[in-house]
């Protein structure tokens, strides 16, 4: 190929969907693991990243996907919750995936959360393929194990393929009615303009090839350019998890979207109290193909180059913020790295009032998802922090003045257990839910119930 080797970012592709629809099911099968069987409730909680290379891209895609017309070095896959889309995945500007798949479950359909990913998509401007999954269940079906998707239509019977076509059209017409103008892959000119809808079963393969194929030609053909960075420059990336981890203390979960990172570097992070500035201890990345959230077995490595997810351990990170933006310092001036930090926290600080509700939620990107919400909604905020329910907001939420602010909207985050005790014995009301505007909703039927 015509450019040189290591100056194409890895794209980011998110993979985003509702519930159960199998997201990690999917990217299990891509990188041959089980991640999906390993967790508890069969429930994601955290948002993950894989590298997978080219390699097994074109080793699963088969004849649909030959690497040598490929220049990128593979795609970084981000698996989200389905309670929770993905809302942390934020960069300085925007969304933080290049890309993304959308899972929607043929027979169950456009559901809350699937309709709360493509806003997002939308309000970032993030191009996605739907990827329609769960063929195999369709009445009748005749599986082909690994098989690109017409190939599997060819060995069905005419009623199991109409049966499927049926639900297709269906999450066609969903997407159009969100303002999607969309269609069966095989049948998009554009895929800039028209969105593609790919038909795939997690469990036999059958229309991955396809999707891998269309991935691939989508960031190939319209973002090549994007991905043409400077990979040896200072690091950018965003927190995706804070974690304890043994031998290491607390360290970060990181999606590297700019640059590189190395050992010894200075690194500032967003936290609870202002920007972190330290230095890096070590750099664990999972194996290529393993998910971060999941892996036990990390190499030692001594620097790593965008787009990756990686592992840092470094002293004082206790108060560092979950969808927090983190910056290598290398040859620029510190101060201008913490103001820039200090910026894009600002950034994402809510605007708040006298009076108003409390708002918690467990990420930065989720807090600021609430207060974009609230914010349409016109409901004031008097606080907005990440982190647990804890006594001392429940003292705040009881200074408001009206009792319709005597609220704590909390998004997916705990109640720690002495500000249950504080709850009980208040007149705060606590509305709690993993999908934000059914929070909102919550909220805003127990202002009209009031009203009555
Ligand atoms: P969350 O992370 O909780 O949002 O769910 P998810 O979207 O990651 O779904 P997951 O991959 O955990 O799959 C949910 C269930 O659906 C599991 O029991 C999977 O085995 C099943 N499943 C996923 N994909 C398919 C498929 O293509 N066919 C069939 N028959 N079952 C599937
Ligand atoms: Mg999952």
């Amino acid at each position: 190929s015509a450019t040189e080797p290591n100056t194409l970012r890895t794209p980011i592709v998110a993979v985003l969907g509702h519930v159960d629809h199998g997201k990690t099911t999917l990217l299990d099968k891509i990188r041959g693991s089980a991640v999906s069987e390993g967790e508890a409730g069969a429930i994601t909680q955290h948002i993950g990243a894989t590298a997978v290379p080219l390699e097994t891209v074109s080793e699963m895609a088969g004849s649909l996907v030959d690497p040598d017309d490929f220049d990128l070095p593979g795609l970084l896959f981000i698996d989200t919750p389905g309670h929770h889309s993905f809302t942390t995945l934020r960069s300085r500007g925007g969304a933080l995936a290049d890309i993304a798949i959308v899972v929607v479950d043929v027979n169950d359909g456009f559901q809350p959360q699937t309709i709360e990913a493509l806003d997002i998509l939308r309000r970032t401007g993030t191009p996605f393929v739907v990827a329609a999954n769960k063929i195999d269940t369709t009445p009748g079906w005749n599986p082909q194990e690994g098989s690109p998707i017409q190939k599997t239509y060819d060995a069905q019977s005419q009623n199991a393929s109409q049966r499927l076509d049926s639900n297709l059209y269906e999450i066609i017409g969903n997407l159009s009615d969100e303002g999607f103008s969309a269609d069966l892959y095989w049948r998009v000119q554009n895929f800039q303009k028209n969105v593609g809808v790919v038909p795939i079963s997690a469990i036999t393969s059958e229309g991955i090839p396809d999707l891998l194929a269309v991935l691939m030609g989508l960031s190939q053909r319209y973002m090549k350019e994007q991905m043409e960075i400077d990979v040896s420059g200072p690091g950018a990336g965003t927190v995706l998890e804070v974690k304890d981890e043994r031998g290491f203390g607390t360290t970060l979960d990181v999606v590297l979207y700019d640059g590189t990172v190395s050992e010894d570097d200075t690194i500032v992070v967003g936290g609870m109290d202002g920007p972190i500035v330290t230095d890096v201890r070590a750099l664990l990345q999972p194996r290529p193909n393993a998910e971060i959230r999941t892996e036990k077995r990390f190499d030692k490595v001594e620097s790593v180059t965008a787009a990756s997810g990686i592992k840092i351990a470094a002293p004082d990170l206790e108060l560092a913020m979950a969808g927090a933006p983190i910056r290598v310092v290398r040859d620029r001036n510190l101060d201008e790295v913490i103001a820039e930090v200090e910026a894009e926290l600002a950034e994402i600080e809510v605007d708040t009032e006298e009076e108003g509700v409390v708002v918690k939620a467990d990420t930065l990107g989720s807090l600021e998802a609430m207060a974009n919400a609230l914010k349409e909604a016109e409901v004031p905020v008097l606080r907005a922090e990440v982190g647990d329910i804890a006594p001392r907001d429940v003292a705040v939420a009881s200074t408001a003045r009206e009792d319709e602010n005597k609220v704590i909207l909390g998004f997916n985050v705990d109640v720690l257990p002495n500000a249950k005790e504080e709850l009980e014995q208040s007149d705060v009301r606590l509305f709690d839910d993993d999908v934000i505007y059914q929070l909102i909703e919550e909220y805003e039927e127990f202002v009209e119930e009031r009203k009555r």
